[in-house]
This record gives C-alpha cells, structure tokens and sequence, in this order.
C-alpha cells in the first residue's frame, strides 16, 4: 500500500501493524477509540530533518511546535533530543517546562497576547516573539527585560488550507512588510531588546510551495540585515517558523527535505547575517507517528452506504474543519475483495461529522462488520490536541509504543471529567 512505511506502518496477512504490533489487537486490549503513536517513528521523523541540514551543512535550532500534539510523556521524549520548542500559550510554556525544557529553550508565539499574560511570561522568563506593536508597547510598560524576537508578515504563505495559511494579506498574524521597520525603530526607542526575527507561512505544505517559502526565506533574510542596520547591533538568530507537510493521500509525495534544507542554507551563506537559523517543524514530527483507531457500530445502506463509527470530530476534527484525507484502513482485512462506496460517519449531531474528506465524496472500502476495526492514518498532528468533549462524548485514550514497550500515556475521559470542573446551581 502506498502508506506502508517499513517498520512503522506495515501490512501483515492482509491485517495492520504499528510497530510490530497487530492495531486491531491494541483496539482490542486499550479499547477504542485509541490514539496509538510510535515512538520510534518520531524520533526517526526528527533524525532525518536534522541528516539534511547535517548535509547542507547547517545546524538549526529545532523548535517543536508543541501544539501538533502536546502529550507531557512525547515532550519528554523530544526533550532528551536537544532541540527546543514554539509555545503558543503560556500554558505550552508551562507544558514544556514541565516535560523538562530549559526556559532557554522555549520560544513563546502568541497572537492577541494579554497584559496578563505577558505578565506570566516575564516570570516564567522565556524569549518572546512580537506579533504587534501593542503587544511591544505592553512589554515594555509591563517590564519586559528579556529577549525577544519580531514575528513579521512577508506577504505571502502557504498551507494545505486556507485556515493554516499565516501569511498575505488577510492575516492576522505578526507585523507587515509595510510597517516592520517602523517596527524595529520602536523596539530601538523604547528599549525592547530585539535578538531576532520570525516568519510563519503556513502550515502543512508540501514540495510545490517550497519555492514559495524559499521566496520568504529571502525576504526575511533582507529584513533581517535591515533590523541590523536599524538596531545597530547584530541580531541573534533568524527563524523561519514551519510547515513542512507530510503525505495524507495517494500521489502526494514526501517533503523535500534536502531541497528545503539546502535552499535555506544557501541563502543563508549568501547573506551577510551571522546568526542562528531555527525552524518549528510540528506536523513533520509527530504526523505520520500516529494512527487513531475507531469500531465500527453500524454498517448500512441509507441513501448512500454509511458506517458508523464509535467517534466523530470530537476526536480527530480534520475532515470536518479542513475537508483533510485521512487515509482510512480496515484494520484486520485490508486488502479485502468485496468493497463497496462508504461515508464513514461519527456519532455527533452534526451533518460534518464525517470522516472521508466530504459529504458528497464517498470511500472505496473493503466491505466491513459490524465491531470491526478502522484506522485513520496520519493522525499523529492536529488530532488529540485539537479533541474537544462536544455532545458530551469523553476523549479517547492514547497509547505510546516505544523501543518494544508499550505504555498509557493519556486516560480514556470518565463521566466524572465531564463534570470535573461544573458546579451544581445554588442560587
Ligand atoms: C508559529 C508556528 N510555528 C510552527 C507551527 C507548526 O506548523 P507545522 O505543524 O505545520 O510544522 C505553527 C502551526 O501552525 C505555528 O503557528
């Protein structure tokens, strides 16, 4: 199958292993729904960005953008690997320290930043990246002695949809081309140390907008000689945000990684910053980790052929919000003869709560029962750290396999969670 990744991801007598382990065997002893995430794939994710900047002959600080999957236990993991973090609350901040990250380490990101947080950023001490000059303005009031960074606009982006675009024209985010110098003069006159400057373009795109993003690398990398002049001090460290994506569907091909690595190399050595260069890969890291494994309730002919599956978008909202693929797998006889047109449905009172990519798009699929298994593939990024206990419905358990062992590293939710932080009416 083209999903197959050897050692990762396998087809075995017609059935699906996640790290030698037979998925509808974990489904069967964790109960589903079931997040399940390969250690060992993640760490090998993280090994081949840094081999092709080892090859372009550069070595990046590599930020994890924590919020593709937050899980304390895989922080703990990535913290033991030398590389640092993109936090987009003060609670990632609180997240990533607590997982074992240096505040050294920790890069705080966030956009419509409150006085109260900043506040919180001062005391946790973490370098902090200026999405606008009233956040500037407040740091400054507040007492913001640390270093910071600007995040800036360069006017154009990319993503795998219009919702994970972060730069152009409609865009909320950072500092825009036409006012970034003003920027700089700001920090300069008010006394904000600014040590570097950050670009964000989007994210999950693949190779045809890595020309796009190469685009932004330059002009980030002119800003950036621009800020020296203007601060009149070298900066620290340029930071070309993430996106790298990963292949969801059939033809998409894997991330360039050495064409991205050396392009970014390249114009590096051609400028004349001597800086760090740090990027925030998320997606990359932990997307093809995962898989999220649902049983089947129902099987049936409506107007269309329906399942239905024991989840919905509660669990893994990228069909329903981004229109994503998730390559859809019967567990224990995928390769099955007899198949049939299917929407693969949730159990949420919602007409999107779909899992094949639309409402009108219906999946091949081997004909299943009902009590089998399904596995959404890819869904290591963006699922679990999106869930949410919509209709009430509790949040599924997640398992890590790593070096052979197995391990719990999130409790399924009880009825009791629900009501967790509720208090009964007593007025
Ligand atoms: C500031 C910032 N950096 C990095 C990322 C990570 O993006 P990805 O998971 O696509 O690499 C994001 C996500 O959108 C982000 O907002």
């Amino acid at each position: 199958m083209w999903w197959e990744i050897p050692g990762h991801i396998d087809v075995r007598n017609n059935s699906l292993f996640i790290a030698g382990i037979e998925a509808s065997g974990l489904a069967e002893k964790y109960g589903a729904p079931l997040y399940v995430y390969n250690g060992n794939r993640i760490l090998d994710n993280l090994s081949r960005i840094k081999a092709a900047f080892d090859s372009a002959k550069l070595k990046p600080r590599i930020h994890y953008a924590l919020k593709a999957n937050s899980h304390i236990a895989i922080l703990q993991l990535l913290a033991d690997q030398n590389i640092w973090i993109d936090a987009v609350s003060v609670d990632e901040v609180r997240l990533a320290i607590k997982a074992g990250f240096p505040q050294e380490k920790i890069l705080f990101t966030g956009t419509s930043v409150s006085n109260a947080e900043i506040e919180q950023l001062i005391k946790l001490n973490v370098r902090v990246n200026i999405d606008s000059f009233s956040q500037m303005r407040r740091m400054r009031a507040l007492g913001f002695k640390g270093e910071a960074s600007i995040r800036w606009n360069p006017g154009e982006g990319a993503g795998h949809h219009e919702h994970t675009i972060t730069a152009g024209k409609y865009i909320k985010f950072g500092i825009p081309e036409h006012r970034i110098e003003e920027a700089f003069r700001m920090a300069k006159a008010i006394g904000i140390n600014v040590v570097g400057l950050h670009q964000h373009i989007g994210s999950g795109w693949l190779g045809k907008d890595v020309n796009v993003f190469l685009e932004t690398v330059s002009k980030t990398i002119a800003v950036a000689e621009k800020a020296e002049e203007l601060l009149g001090k070298k900066l620290e460290f340029v930071d070309f945000g993430g996106g790298p994506g990963i292949p969801y569907s059939n033809g998409q091909l894997s991330f360039p990684l050495e064409k991205y690595a050396k392009g970014i190399a390249d114009k590096m050595n051609a400028s004349s910053l001597d800086v760090d260069v740090a990027i925030e890969p998320g997606r990359y890291i932990v997307g093809d980790s995962g898989i999220f494994l649902v049983e089947i309730n129902t099987v049936e002919e409506k107007n269309i052929q329906v399942i239905g599956v024991n989840s919905g978008f509660t669990h893994l909202v990228r069909p329903a919000f981004y229109g994503s693929y998730h390559e859809i797998v019967l567990c224990n006889n995928i390769g099955g003869r007899k198949t049939d047109k299917f929407m693969v449905a949730g159990n949420l009172c919602e007409s999107s709560d779909v899992f094949t990519e639309g409402k009108k798009e219906l999946r091949e699929l081997p004909v299943p029962n009902e009590g089998d298994f399904l596995a959404m593939l890819n869904a290591g990024a963006y699922g679990y750290s999106m869930a949410s206990n919509y209709n009430s419905r509790l949040k599924p358990a997640c398992v890590l396999l790593l070096n052979g062992k197995e391990q719990v590293i999130a409790e399924r939710d009880s009825f009791e969670d629900l009501l967790d932080k509720e208090k009964a009416l007593q007025i």
